[in-house]
């Protein structure tokens, strides 16, 4: 059974080098930038690992935050019930979910505020922007108890009575902006990015392009592809080809991520941006230890530094900038409002009388082996080690918010009491 799996493993990985060895042979110089390799080889429609193959989960590749259970998406919820009071009970206030995976995060929301919060629930519009039409497929299955019985397959905000979820393209969304909240969870760290490398007094970027005596695709430098990355690097005030920088730095750029914001902020009428990731902010992102750059690629919860390994057949991310995030948002009128760890954004809203409660034997699930797996859920999701789930950031940005508004430090940026 094995061997046959991995017979045909070999067989489509084998379909996607070739589809990759034509698609480099087509571009005008037989090969792209790092980054328009990555976008293919996540989203390409026939071969992209999200098009595809994506699978999350403890059985799949990798798992995030949401796949541990109700709780992350649950203190989500309670964070937005703040946000509806402090925005003043807007009708709709809409949450616009972005790169939402199989829909679990979504799932937990709804089913929170449908129970314990019914007037912000009925004010509710919930909206998700996806790329990949694998998982748009798959949250329409998890979100059948929220999904109008016959919706069009993309739909205009606000179209349909509010707790029905919608999906938008991003057009729709810039086309009616929302008021309420755009938010997302490992979404920025999955945006193609450019690869760069400090050599010889200059930064040169990275291409890929196909070597036909080894029959795989191979890196070779190049000029920058754009003067965006120069600028990108000279906005943060670093120049990573003098010292302390040593010869060969290499390091990466998430340009998608500027458009990306760009476009939430045409989105948002009034109110957050909330982005949870892995990241930091641009001292510790470009340490010059950090000499290779945080490029990962994971597959069957195994993570390594190999991007060429499996094209198509693994997830690539790379860590977010959240100080490049903050500084693209203030041009875009996004205020930042606040920068937390993880593990401190769900203790401030309540993870740990959750904890406690696990300790009482009146509210602990009564059977040891569910008391033990949700103990061990709820310890990830605080935990503050370099890889660590509680190690994320949590920035969030307002628009179009009152003085007062502004002023009001939400409870997720609160110092856990
Ligand atoms: C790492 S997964 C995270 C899924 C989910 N948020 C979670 O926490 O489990 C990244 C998600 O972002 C989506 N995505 C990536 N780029 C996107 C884009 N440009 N627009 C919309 N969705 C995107 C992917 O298809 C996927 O759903």
């Amino acid at each position: 059974m094995e061997t046959t799996l991995q017979t045909t493993l070999q067989t489509t990985l084998q379909a996607t080098l070739q589809a990759l060895q034509d698609h480099l042979q087509q571009q005008p110089q037989q090969r792209l930038t790092f980054a328009d390799y990555m976008d293919w080889a996540l989203y390409d429609p026939a071969q992209g690992y999200y098009s595809q193959r994506v699978a999350l989960g403890q059985g799949g590749d990798f798992f995030t935050s949401a796949h541990l259970g109700p709780d992350f998406g649950q203190l989500l919820a309670v964070q937005f019930q703040e946000m509806w009071q402090v925005l003043g009970q807007p009708q709709p206030f809409t949450l616009v979910e972005m790169g939402a995976g199989e829909g679990l995060l979504a799932a937990d929301i709804l089913a929170y505020l449908e129970h314990h919060d019914r007037p912000c629930f009925e004010a509710l519009h919930y909206g998700i922007v996806e790329r990949s039409p694998r998982l748009r497929h798959q949250q329409r299955q998890t979100l059948a108890p929220w999904v109008a019985s016959d919706p069009p397959a993309l739909e205009q905000p606000g179209a349909h009575p509010a707790q029905t979820v919608q999906w938008y393209t991003w057009d729709q969304l810039t086309a009616n902006p929302i008021v309420g909240c755009c938010f997302s969870n490992e979404l920025v760290d999955a945006f193609p990015v450019h690869q760069v490398v400090a050599t010889g007094g200059q930064l040169r970027e990275v291409y890929v392009t196909w070597d036909h005596q080894q029959h795989r695709p191979v890196e070779v430098l190049g000029d920058l592809s754009t003067p965006a990355l120069a600028a990108y690097f000279a906005d943060l005030g670093l120049n990573l080809t003098q010292p302390p920088y040593g010869d060969g730095y290499r390091t990466e750029v998430n340009l998608a991520a500027q458009d990306w914001l760009t476009t939430v902020a045409q989105g948002l009428q009034r109110g957050y941006v909330l982005t949870l990731d892995y990241g930091y902010g641009s001292d510790r992102y470009y340490q010059p230890s950090r000499a290779q750059g945080t490029l990962q690629a994971y597959r069957r919860h195994r993570h390594h530094n190999e991007p060429y390994q499996a094209p198509g057949h693994q997830d690539l991310t790379a860590h977010v900038n959240f100080t490049a995030l903050e500084q693209w948002g203030d041009r875009q009128g996004l205020r930042p409002l606040g920068f937390v760890p993880q593990a401190l954004f769900l203790m401030a809203l309540g993870l740990g009388d959750r904890l406690a409660a696990l300790s009482n034997p009146a509210t602990a699930p009564p059977s040891l082996p569910d008391l033990l797996q949700r103990r061990d859920a709820l310890h990830q999701l605080l935990d503050m080690s370099s890889s660590g789930l509680g190690n994320f950031g949590v920035l969030l940005q307002g628009k179009g918010l009152s003085p007062a508004e502004q002023g009001q430090t939400l409870r997720g940026w609160q110092e856990p009491v």
